[in-house]
């Protein structure tokens, strides 16, 4: 699949892995659509990067857990860029690191649910787009904790299993329709999200690690490349670690 003259949203793309998407994707061809929710100057410096770079990009603001929001967010990049070929829902939910005893029940349904809106809510809002054209590609940014444990990370495994579990549903559901849809299960990365972990923490997880290293947002942007590119997968999660199994 050539990314050439498609257009792509990407949620949550003002910082961290979403923006290093947003990048990749512009340099494969594609307009894109750099959603953010609170980082309205990073998001717009990633539009300037783009557009500096002779790609065509967009800012949008929106809360990629509200569905009004979405649909807003969706009709907009049509307007602007034209109706939306790829999608990749990455947007970060965050969520409190605790023992299961400990975690409040409302951190831990704020969390679940709002990944699930994320993903459920980006869907119904650009599949139709992609039905009108007859092919669309949905990737899902999951994480290798959906299926590798991590203490206090029960919220987070529980959502990223449950956004595999329905990225299978709809490659099953859509691909009769030309759409495919995929995951990309990053291990440790290092984005502002992993910024406080301590040090001796992300050596480890580079030791531990065939590859020997932590994962780059890059990393990740280009393995999402690569499943856009890979025309006859569907259903598929790709882990992003280096070859480590611990995150
Ligand atoms: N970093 C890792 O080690 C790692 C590992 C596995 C999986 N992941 C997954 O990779 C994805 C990106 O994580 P990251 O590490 O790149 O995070 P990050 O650097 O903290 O960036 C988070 C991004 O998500 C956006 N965001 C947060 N809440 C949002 C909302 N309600 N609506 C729309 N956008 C929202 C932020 O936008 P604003 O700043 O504009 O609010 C920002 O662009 C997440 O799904 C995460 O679970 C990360």
């Amino acid at each position: 699949m050539s990314l050439n003259d498609s257009v792509a949203l990407v949620t949550g793309a003002s910082r961290g892995i979403g923006a290093a998407v947003a990048k990749a994707l512009a340099t494969e061809g594609a307009a894109v659509a750099v959603n953010y929710f609170g980082s309205e100057a990073a998001a717009k410096a990633v539009v300037g990067d783009i557009q500096a770079g002779g790609g065509r990009a967009m800012a949008v603001k929106a809360d990629a857990r509200d569905r009004a929001q979405v649909e807003a967010m969706a009709a907009a990049v049509k307007v602007e860029l034209g109706p939306i070929g790829i999608l990749v829902l990455n947007a970060s939910i965050g969520f409190p690191m605790k023992g299961i005893l400990e975690y409040p029940w409302e951190a831990f349904e704020a969390k679940v649910l709002g990944e699930m809106g994320a993903a459920f809510h980006g869907c119904r809002a650009v599949v139709p787009q992609m039905l009108a054209q007859q092919k669309g590609a949905i990737i899902a940014i999951t994480s290798g904790l959906a299926r590798n444990p991590g203490w206090g990370f029960s919220a987070h495994s529980a959502a990223k299993a449950g956004l595999e579990g329905f990225v299978r549903a709809l490659a099953f559901e859509l691909g009769p329709m030309g759409i495919r849809v995929n995951a990309v299960a990053p291990g440790l990365t290092l984005t502002d999200a992993t910024a406080d972990l301590p040090e001796k923490h992300k050596q480890a997880a580079a030791e531990h690690t065939p590859l020997r290293r932590n994962g780059q947002a890059e990393d990740v942007a280009e393995a999402v490349v690569g499943l856009l590119r890979a025309g006859f997968v569907t259903g598929a999660t790709l882990p992003v670690n280096g070859g480590g199994h611990t995150f």
